[in-house]
């Protein structure tokens, strides 16, 4: 059977402004958790779903991005000169040789739904993927994206990554409000961008992973700008579930949400103690640590 999502959508316009004076020059997307740019493990979330064509929204300062994914010739040549094998192995394989990547130049920032519609010419018209990279979900290896593909092979339906947050937290999230959960999933009744505690239908909030079928194009073209004076990826949701079913799934896995700092760091002291060559090392300065306060 052919692959029904091959494309995966990575808006990294964004300004990155809660961690300046960081990103004044980079991207967050290119800062690390432990040793990998956060915009590596979104890639490598794709690639473990089955995606090939990675399609990636850049606007300014996001060369380093661009390089990321590119041969890089003159450090491949000297770590080969050097017989740092191993070394030169991780770079040669940040993207394995059967994807490709596509970089489109958002020219300004007019909000998620204007990035992920900045992808409707490579896109056409199949259903495709968005992740955004500041969310990280860890699901031992297996991956969140390669979840909701597995779901929109039985459903062919829109299908949103969600999430349980603490109610005082729905002004930071698209919130929806569902039917009956089936296994994992249920329909959406309702979709609100970020509103306040007391007016969200739920807790339940959209993560940064999507798949949408194609008609979401047509609905973003007519969004106007919403919340935050941006045009809204969850607006554009919402008009489209006046025509299609779109499913909540709550997917396996832990999500960080790497867009605070807070979320950042929690992120690099867990992945670390994931990673074999420093967790013995770090837990054991980590109790010492704890001893002090
Ligand atoms: C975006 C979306 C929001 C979603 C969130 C997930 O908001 O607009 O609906 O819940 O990502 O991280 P942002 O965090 O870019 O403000």
């Amino acid at each position: 059977m052919s692959k029904i999502i091959t494309k995966a959508v990575f808006p990294v316009a964004g300004l990155g402004t809660r961690f300046l004076p960081a990103t004044k020059g980079i991207p967050k997307e290119m800062l690390p958790i432990v040793d990998k740019p956060l915009i590596q493990y979104a890639v490598e979330e794709a690639v473990a779903a089955g995606i090939d064509t990675m399609i990636f929204i850049t606007g300014r300062s996001k060369n380093a991005i661009t390089d990321h994914f590119d041969k890089a010739y003159e450090l491949e040549k000297e770590l080969e000169a050097k017989n740092k094998t191993e070394i030169l192995k991780l770079i040669q394989d940040i993207v394995p040789p059967h994807v490709s990547c596509i970089f489109i130049r958002q020219s300004e920032a007019l909000g998620l739904g204007h990035a992920v519609y900045c992808a409707r010419p490579v896109v056409g018209d199949e259903p495709f993927a968005v992740i955004l990279a500041d969310d990280l979900i860890e699901d031992a290896g297996r991956g969140c994206m390669a979840q909701m593909v597995k779901l929109y092979e039985q459903k062919h339906a829109s299908i949103l990554g969600v999430e349980r947050v603490d109610p005082s937290e729905t002004g930071s999230y698209g919130i929806v409000k569902t039917g009956d959960f089936l296994e994992k999933s249920a329909p959406i009744e309702i979709i609100i961008e970020k509103p306040k505690p007391e007016e969200a239908p739920s807790n339940l909030a959209v993560v940064g992973r999507y798949i949408l079928t194609p008609a979401i194009f047509d609905k973003i073209k007519k969004t106007g700008r919403g919340a935050g004076g941006e045009i809204q990826l969850t607006d554009a949701i919402a008009d489209l579930l006046n025509d299609e079913t779109v499913l909540a799934y709550e997917f396996e896995g832990t999500r960080y949400d790497c867009g605070s700092k807070l979320g950042f760091l929690i992120a690099n002291v867990e992945l670390a103690l994931l990673n074999s060559e420093l967790k013995e090392g770090f837990s054991a300065y980590l109790k010492a640590l704890a001893k002090k306060f």
